[in-house]
């Protein structure tokens, strides 16, 4: 009755994905790009053409890399008929329900203008997408400040002009700092990617029913604001704060952390795959000291932060169980030195995580063989039974 299905319907039960975009070795905290370590393209890249480079397959040549960012600059505007879409929140929405209501309202907004019986064009859905999220999140946060929306501007480069949306007001200009838009580039560039996460799965098995890639990012997004996903940036900074206002030793939440009774974990803490120091998070944390010496001085969360890692890293529990910081742990600590709101940290991973997201979408989609994925189950319900009328029922 309950044997272990054991046959691979290509996506199924096996869990495996075959894919050329991401490699990560778990054990040695790698993580490329096509083949490219994160820490070179950190250093030497951007994020559009590293969102060019996981969707093509390749460094861009010049020319390809200035279409590229055309066809992304020409698009960022949305459709003024879709403004009355954000009114149609509560002001304190979170702003991923908005993100993916809004990406899902996009593929009835941009269908294909030739012939929208036609199939999606994917380059079409690939630039509007990378064009307009970034516009759609800082309409989100715009709204529930009761300030006007900034558009976006075909001058700036895409961190640039995400801040101008998010920071700049009519009455005055607004000059973007060029060290905040590198930081966030590097953020950017550090979750553009990571092959099957949860959300990145998601994606893939929506796209398998032939969903639109509007559709299948939607289901992204829903994944990616999990608590134990993409939400833990979140998660880590609310954290930080509940620490600090206890006023508590961190060597009691690290105590607190390892008991299986007290719900308490360590957000930003832990990973299926790294079973070693999070390489982004590595380069995430000096950039986080960097951004907030900057603009803070200090910040006592990060202090915090820094001490909860010295110790769970020489706690026997953690080290055990091989937890390092991940992605999440420091990378709230930037977004809050920079003046986002705290509902905004899983928007920018959503944002980040795009080109990895419409990457994976187009490579499941051009293989012939690709079929719906269908995961499969062990059944351990009730065998057969006779149905029983209610009177025989106690
Ligand atoms: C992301 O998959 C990806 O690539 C994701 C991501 C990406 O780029 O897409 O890297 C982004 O999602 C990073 C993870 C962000 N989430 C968090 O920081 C939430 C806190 N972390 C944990 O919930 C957990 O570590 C997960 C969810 C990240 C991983 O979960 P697993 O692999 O299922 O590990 P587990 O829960 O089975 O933990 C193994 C052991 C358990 O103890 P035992 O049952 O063996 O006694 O480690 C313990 C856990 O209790 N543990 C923790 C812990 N994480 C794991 N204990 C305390 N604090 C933690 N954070």
């Amino acid at each position: 009755e309950t044997g272990l299905v054991t046959y691979d319907p290509g996506y199924g039960n096996t869990g495996s994905v075959k894919s050329e975009i991401t490699f990560i070795d778990g054990e040695n905290g790698i993580l490329r790009y096509r083949g490219y370590p994160i820490e070179q393209l950190c250093e030497r890249s951007d994020f559009i053409e590293t969102s060019y480079l996981l969707i093509y397959g390749d460094l861009p040549t010049r020319e390809q890399l200035d279409s590229f960012r055309e066809s992304i600059t020409y698009h960022t505007l949305l459709r003024e008929d879709m403004k009355p879409f954000f009114d149609a929140f509560p002001r304190d929405a979170h702003p991923m329900a908005i993100l993916s209501a809004g990406t899902s309202a996009m593929s009835t907004f941009y269908q294909n203008q030739q012939d929208p019986t036609e199939p999606w064009d994917v380059e079409v859905s690939t630039y509007r997408l990378m064009a307009k999220l970034p516009t759609v999140a800082a309409f989100a946060y715009k709204r529930s400040i009761g300030q006007p929306y900034i558009y976006p501007r075909n001058d700036l480069k895409f961190a640039a002009n995400f801040l101008h949306m998010m920071f700049a007001v009519p009455a005055e200009p607004y000059e973007v700092d060029p060290d905040l838009a590198r930081a966030l580039t590097e953020l950017l560039i550090l979750h553009a990617e990571h092959e099957q996460n949860c959300s990145t799965s998601t994606v893939r098995l929506v796209g398998s029913s032939q969903a639109n890639m509007f559709a299948s990012v939607s289901a992204g997004i829903n994944a990616l604001w999990g608590p134990l996903h993409g939400g833990a940036n979140q998660r880590v900074v609310e954290m930080l704060k509940g620490i600090r206002d206890a006023d508590g030793d961190t060597s009691d939440f690290i105590q607190r952390a390892k008991d299986p009774d007290d719900p308490f974990r360590l957000m930003g803490f832990g990973h299926r795959v790294y079973k070693n120091y999070d390489p982004r998070a590595r380069i995430i944390k000096d950039t986080a000291d960097r951004v907030i010496r900057k603009l803070a001085g200090s910040d006592p969360l990060f202090e915090i932060a820094q001490e909860l890692e010295e110790t769970a890293l020489n706690d026997d529990y953690f080290v055990e169980r091989r937890l390092y910081p991940n992605v999440d742990f420091y990378s709230g600590l930037i977004y809050r030195a920079m003046g986002l709101p705290i509902d905004m940290y899983p928007v920018l991973f959503a944002l980040g995580r795009l080109p990895g997201w419409i990457a994976q979408w187009r490579e499941m989609n051009a293989d012939p063989d690709n079929r719906i994925g269908r995961p499969r189950q062990i059944y351990t319900g009730h065998p057969e039974r006779e149905y029983r009328g209610i009177e025989e029922r106690t």
